[in-house]
């Protein structure tokens, strides 16, 4: 943009936008309006109003985004307005009070902030000094972290060529849904160091697998449900000619009708059913109903009966709505990869980059009709699973095993990253829909209905279990008394989705707050203060009828109320908000409780096998697999403290399946939980035997990390030379447990995670960018194995969370193709994404009431959901520019649109000026909105004055999908800009790219 100005005059104007076609496109129409006019603040809302008719997007334009597209021209325009109005003290009246500070957003002011990080953990007081160095409990650094940070650690694909080794290539379906016609693989034939064309055919077990039903044929044979569905592989000579070869072979398909979002999906009513413990039934229910009317219902009728019996009453306030949370992809560092070995007999050792190697074997045993015993399934780390690797990881090498097989030789498979992102499945996106009820008096929750659409994708794997998780957690850290939450599974024609950390967990519990946040708005409050009325109290019951032994939460929200100075921080904000037009700052406090178990009670399990070797140092093998989360670390500390050796003593090489059999997948959080009792069972088991030698060597007590080591060198030494064991197994069921859908009875988690966090946002209104200012997070972690671990692990998960509300949005196109196949196109974030003051402190001195393992809790998950709060408190942020918008029809009739991205409807509000057709005045607006302040707000700006400092107004609830995306900020952070090329239909923006 230019502009050439003689005296006030403009003379001469160039603008070019980019993003608004195929190419960069100037807009002679704004230079000729500009030609000969003074500079002034008129001037812009003319330009803008001949920008909006000459830089128009249809609703469908490719790419997608119309009014996202075209209200940034606009506020671009807007702020280089504000800039050259800015920079001239001739000009400078043009910029109104609170004008400028959006223009410090502008990239030439782009200053590289630093981001700083506070962390706090309590240890043990006087013990660590006593203690071995790195036995249970202490801050000691992942046991591989240097080969990590040096590159010297070894993931799958690092592992050296074996002779004779192979490379392959997923030929995958490029269509939603079609019948194969054929598939000729003639022309791959004539690619150079093509070696086979594998495909169902040549599978000597079955074709048909799944991660618990078997649904999912390894090679599609007659037809395809999803784009990515594998029909075969290539094998090679090199992963380059077995690319060359894949693209070689020719797939003809007769296309058939395929179902890709989840409203495709309700329209269909194609549903997976919850088999096989409820068969034939395609929803599920959560929920408790107390009141005595109503017991002998069924639970989601009987909360329809009592809903309506609450909506008649004066005194209750009804929130309903709809809600809708994107998907998420896992992009762990290492992509899915693997490779097989086969060897005499039919012997074959399967390494790759998994969290579930025995599922593996089952798989791999399954396609090739070789018992598991012959099959040795290994994991020596993942770089990065996030659940991606719980059991899309077995199907690849079910995938390999049936090449490998037909030719004899060893291969592997790695997947590109975008090959991994179109064909391995992502986080579940979820639809709900809610109604909640609450005291208008006491502020006290009365009711909450919610039902959950999850997009399952075209096999269940994990689908059904994500759902249930999400049931169990849709009224997150509140007491309501009465609840019925119910869950359905779409079946669509995408790849299949799958466990992402948190598992249906984040997505039920993020419904949860934004029908807090709706119902806080109908009460004429906000969310926080909600919230704090209604958090669980120790002895409450759960919608599940699990009572509550613990109520950190509470506890917690108390402790950063006051460490994050939150009162203060507010009233600034106001302060900020009502000072700053165009640059909102947000604020919020989310909690969070995490059910810990796998919700199939016999998951939970675990097994481990020791070895004492005669130096004094210990090598140990459990059923659990590294990820980079630390399990190995905490876990070998488990055993340093039962040996009272030094870390340095103990080994863990890798997970393999000949040593530890009959594992579930290092997931829900348990891992070092399980495996850490399993592996003490083991020491103690060795400690039977080897005690009376241990004390005999122990005088006098060894005090140096060397004389622990060589106490036990002696004792191992002495015993066996006695003929005792040195080896043990140990085995650990989590205890307490059970879970009946059928009777609705039992207790689904042996604990509960606990976290809060409160977080401070910073949105540019014109662009909807928003930096996190600052986050402050306090978590539950037990007494903790390992403070600095379970601290990343907080930071991680945090960090996650943040993307999935924020920044990440998985696209679809409309034939089913993913779109978002890569960091082009997908954005996760990245260093300055992160909180620039980043505090994290663990709960001091509050160890698992349950038995655990050292009394600690895991950590994994359960943080995640805490990213929310920037979503939240964007949303805060959104709310005070609305309030703007509000405001300014103090000075004229203004015409503002109502809310999120996917709200369809327009509501227009006047202010006694005169209206035309398409506007409703405001007493209709607030009766269908059912809201109190608005009427308080129309009062108050009826009398012409800008909103009182005492009383801001405050704007009614609106609807704001997730992740909090720059589109949907920019789209909710109402200003004329946005009102202007707001007038269509919003639905009608899916067309380009439906949210699946
Ligand atoms: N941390 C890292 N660095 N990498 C990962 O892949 N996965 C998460 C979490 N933390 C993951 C991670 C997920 S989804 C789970 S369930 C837990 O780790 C699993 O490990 P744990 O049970 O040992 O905590
Ligand atoms: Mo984690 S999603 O349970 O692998």
């Amino acid at each position: 943009m230019r502009v050439k100005l003689s005296g006030d005059i403009i003379v001469d104007s160039c603008f070019s936008f980019g993003g608004m076609a195929p190419f960069t496109i100037c807009c002679p129409a704004l230079s000729t309006y500009f030609a000969g006019k003074p500079w002034s603040r008129e001037i812009i809302d003319g330009a803008l109003e001949v920008m909006d008719k000459a830089l128009h997007l249809p609703h469908n334009v490719p790419g997608g985004q119309a009014e996202y597209r075209q209200s940034l021209t606009q506020s671009f325009l807007f702020k280089f307005f504000l800039q050259v109005s800015a920079s001239s003290h001739r000009l400078s009246s043009a910029v109104q009070p609170g004008e400028e500070s959006c223009l410090s957003h502008l990239t030439n002011n782009f200053v590289h902030e630093g981001v700083r990080g506070v962390q706090h953990s309590c240890f043990p007081s006087g013990t660590a000094s006593q203690e071995a160095k790195g036995q249970a409990g202490q801050s000691t650094k992942h046991m591989a972290g240097d080969l990590h940070v040096t590159g010297k650690a070894v993931y799958t694909d690092d592992m050296p060529l074996l002779p004779d080794e192979l490379h392959c290539e997923l030929l995958v379906s490029t269509k939603a849904r079609a019948k194969i016609v054929s598939i000729d693989a003639s022309a791959a034939e004539l690619v150079p160091g093509f070696v086979d064309f594998t495909s169902a055919k040549d599978i000597p077990g079955v074709n048909w697998v799944g991660s618990i039903l078997p649904d999912e044929e390894v090679f599609a044979t007659s037809q395809v449900y999803c784009v990515g569905q594998p029909l075969g592989v290539v094998v090679a000579t090199s992963p380059a000619a077995a690319k060359e070869a894949m693209f070689a072979v020719k797939v003809a398909y007769e296309e058939l009708p395929a179902v890709i979002s989840i409203e495709d999906a309700i329209h269909e009513r194609s549903y997976f059913d919850f088999g096989p413990a409820l068969p034939h039934q395609t929803a599920l229910t959560v929920g408790r109903v107390t009141s005595e009317r109503h017991r002998h219902m069924d639970k989601a009728e009987a909360l329809d009966a009592l809903m309506k019996e609450l909506s008649e009453d004066d005194n209750v306030a009804i929130a309903e709505g709809e809600i809708y949370l994107g998907g998420q992809e896992h992009f762990y560092l290492e992509p899915h990869a693997t490779r097989v070995e086969p060897g005499e007999n039919d012997e074959y050792i399967v390494t790759s980059s998994t969290q579930n190697p025995s599922k593996t074997q089952k798989l791999v045993s399954m396609v090739l009709g070789v018992p598991r015993h012959k099959i040795v399934s290994k994991c020596k780390r993942m770089g990065g699973g996030f659940g991606g690797k719980e059991t899309r990881s077995c199907f690849f090498s079910a995938y390999a095993a049936v090449a490998s097989h037909k030719l004899k030789r060893p291969l592997r498979l790695v997947l590109d990253r975008d090959v991994d992102m179109a064909t391995s499945g992502q986080r579940h996106a979820f639809l709900a829909r809610y109604k909640v009820a609450a005291d208008k008096t006491t502020k006290k929750l009365l009711a909450a209905s919610v039902e959950l659409f999850n997009n399952g994708g075209w096999s269940t794997d994990l689908s059904v279990p994500v759902c249930e998780r999400a049931l169990f957690h849709c009224e997150n850290v509140y007491f309501i008394p009465n609840t019925s939450f119910v869950g359905h599974v779409c079946k669509t024609n995408i790849p299949s989705n799958t466990a992402f950390r948190g598992f249906g967990g984040p997505q039920g519990m993020f419904v949860c707050e934004v029908y807090m946040d709706h119902i806080a708005r109908e009460l004429g409050t906000t969310r926080e203060a909600l919230a704090h009325e209604n958090l669980y109290r120790i002895g409450q019951i759960t919608p599940y009828g699990q009572e509550l032994d613990e109520d950190h939460v509470f506890v917690m929200w108390q402790k950063i109320l006051q460490t994050s100075d939150y009162e203060n921080r507010r009233k600034a904000i106001e302060q900020f908000n009502l000072a700053n037009r165009y640059v909102k700052r947000g604020l919020s406090i989310v909690g969070t409780k995490f059910g810990m178990s796998f919700t199939k009670t016999f998951m939970n399990q675990a097994g481990a096998l020791v070895h004492v070797y005669q130096d004094g140092t210990v090598l140990v093998t459990h059923g659990g697999t590294e990820m980079g989360q630390g399990l190995h670390t905490k876990v070998a500390q488990v055993a340093a403290s039962a040996f009272d050796i030094p870390l340095s003593a103990i080994y863990i090489s890798e997970t393999s399946t000949d040593k530890v059999a009959n594992t579930h997948p290092t997931a829900a959080s348990v891992g070092s939980d399980i495996n850490g009792f399993a592996v003490l069972e083991a020491c103690r088991k060795i400690l039977e035997g080897l005690g009376p030698y241990l004390s005999r060597c122990r005088t006098p007590q060894p005090t140096t990390d060397e004389e622990r080591i060589s106490t036990l060198a002696k004792a191992a030494t002495l015993a066996h030379f006695d003929r005792v064991n040195l080896s043990a197994n140990g085995f650990y069921a989590t205890p307490d447990i059970s879970w009946d859908w059928v009777k609705y009875t039992g207790k689904p988690f042996y604990y509960f995670g606990h976290g809060v966090a409160c977080t401070e946002v910073e949105v540019d209104a014109l662009t909807g960018d928003h930096k996190v200012i600052r986050a402050d997070v306090l978590h539950d972690v037990g007494n903790s194995l390992n403070p600095v671990i379970d601290i990343g692990q907080i930071e991680g998960a945090f960090v996650q969370g943040l993307g999935l509300f924020t920044i990440e949005q998985v696209v679809f196109n409309n034939n089913g193709h993913l779109f978002t196949k890569g960091p082009g196109t997908y954005k996760i974030p990245t260093a300055l994404d992160i909180p620039r003051d980043f505090r994290v402190s663990l709960l001091p001195n509050a160890p698992s009431k349950s038995s655990t393992i050292h009394s600690s809790k895991g950590v994994g998950e359960p943080p995640l959901f805490l990213g929310s709060s920037a979503y939240f408190a964007i949303k805060n942020a959104c709310y005070a520019a609305q309030r703007d918008a509000l405001a300014s029809l103090a000075s004229h009739s203004c015409k503002i649109s109502g809310g999120g991205l996917s709200q369809g409807t327009t509501r227009t509000l006047t202010n006694g000026c005169e209206s035309d057709e398409d506007t409703i005045d405001t007493t209709d607006c607030a009766s269908t909105n059912g809201h109190t302040s608005l009427n308080g707000a129309q009062s108050e700006l009826q009398t012409g004055d800008p909103p009182s400092k005492a009383s801001p107004l405050s704007p009614p609830y609106f609807r704001m999908d997730g992740g909090a995306t720059s589109e949907r900020i920019r789209l909710s952070c109402w200003d004329d800009m946005n009102v202007r090329v707001r007038k269509g239909d919003f639905d009608a923006a899916r067309h380009w790219a439906p949210l699946a």
